[in-house]
């Protein structure tokens, strides 16, 4: 029987370990996985509500590494990590993404002599004031088997000097996730999705947008984050937007006082008045409450990784703001933008999509749904 620990910590981490935990669960009579909880989130609304809406089971172990400097907080989890590893003694961890649960896990495993698996690995935005730039490369000097998710991950490493035998072009799991969670979304909608967000929908008008924020270098400053905020207000005027707020953007609204750009205009005032125009800022939603909103959107302003590449599968226009993309597929063949963080371009892009003249894009190779089967594959061989 061969040991996986599956690790992971924040929100972007929960759907990609989704579909390989499901496929790893078929073959339980040669595989055996144990799942782990950073608990880098903590919050019911960025991490409880995640795990049951994406109908992942409860971990086997919360390491409640919570908050704090990137320091204390990848300190945290390696200590506690180190125990589970110890107690657990398995023969692979396997760690998805760049958040700062991810090079926690992989140092410790690496020192304890555990074979490290990277899912998305090979990323690179070149950018090295991102701390996700940081873990990625990190991550990757230590990783012995790559999961890469487009062909320019797998030339990365390639040129870093790791061997071909090592590298695996699999597709992404995420987009595995994605259409698993449509999937049950069509089936099951009206259990799955919370009332409130179907209500929110239904006051919706045809073209609407979603919007998701919570990039250090877009939210913690106070110019960069009102002048955004500015042109995407400004953008509310021609067709709603609608923006589950992070903890970390939220928190910095307030305390810019920035929070006059968040309302909306509703028609004839109350509860369930039609929303014609503004920013609809709502909590952290489920992931399934989150895409029951964007599937449907005129496109989406983000500055998130993910959503580049989710948006790209469903082919639905992205404005991301930033100023460079570790996901280059998005914008060669996908639907993806990337604008910078200046307000004029991101009005001037989502005018466009709102005249119908975005790009015509097309779904990357092996984005097909299948990826985790790929992994686990490699897993036993
Ligand atoms: C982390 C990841 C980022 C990912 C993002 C998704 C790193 C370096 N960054 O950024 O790549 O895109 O998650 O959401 O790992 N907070 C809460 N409750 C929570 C979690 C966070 O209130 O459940 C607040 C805290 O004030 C915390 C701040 O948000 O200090 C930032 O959280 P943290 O996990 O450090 O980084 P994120 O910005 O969420």
């Amino acid at each position: 029987m061969k040991k996986i620990v599956l690790v992971a910590g924040a929100r972007p981490n929960f759907m990609k370990v989704a579909p390989i935990l499901r496929t790893i669960e078929r073959y339980s009579h040669e595989l055996c996985g144990v799942l782990v909880h950073t608990g880098q989130h903590y919050d019911r609304n960025m991490s409880h509500t995640f795990f049951t809406s994406l109908g992942i089971r409860e971990p086997d172990y919360n390491l409640e590494a919570g908050s704090g400097s990137h320091a204390a907080q990848t300190a945290h989890v390696m200590i506690r990590f180190e125990e589970v590893c110890l107690k657990e003694n398995p023969d692979i961890v396997l760690v998805v993404g760049d958040v700062n649960s991810t090079i926690a896990a992989g140092l410790v495993a690496k020192k304890l002599h555990i074979s490290l698996c990277h899912v998305e690995a090979g990323l690179r935005s070149r950018d090295r004031s991102m701390p996700e730039e940081i873990n990625r490369l990190a991550t990757d000097a230590i990783t012995d088997i790559f999961f890469t998710t487009e062909p320019e991950g797998t030339a990365n490493l390639l040129g870093e000097g790791h061997t071909k035998d090592t590298v695996h072009f699999v597709g992404h799991v995420m987009i595995d996730n994605l259409f698993y969670q449509l999937e049950r979304i069509s089936n099951d909608g009206d259990r799955l999705i919370d009332p409130s967000v179907k209500d929110l929908k239904k006051r919706l008008p045809e073209k609407y947008f979603c919007l998701t924020m919570h990039r250090p270098s877009n939210v913690d400053n106070k110019e960069t984050l009102s002048g955004l905020l500015k042109a995407i207000a400004e953008t509310g005027l021609k067709a709603p937007i609608v923006f589950p707020c992070h903890p970390r953007t939220r928190k910095n609204i307030d305390l810019f006082g920035l929070s006059p750009f968040l309302h909306p205009a509703e028609r004839d005032g109350g509860d369930s008045a039609f929303i014609t125009s503004g920013i609809v800022a709502t909590e952290p939603l489920g992931y399934n409450d989150f895409l029951y909103l964007w599937k449907d959107a005129a496109g989406v302003l983000t500055d998130s990784g993910g959503m580049q590449e989710e948006t790209t599968a469903l082919k639905i226009p992205c404005i991301t703001m930033r100023t460079t993309t570790e996901r280059p597929i998005t914008v060669q063949i996908g639907s993806n933008e990337v604008v910078g963080t200046r307000g004029d371009r991101v009005i001037a892009l989502a005018h466009k999509i709102l005249q119908g003249e975005w790009k015509t894009s097309r779904v990357p190779d092996l984005w097909d749904g299948d990826a985790s089967k790929r992994i686990v594959e490699v897993l036993r061989r």
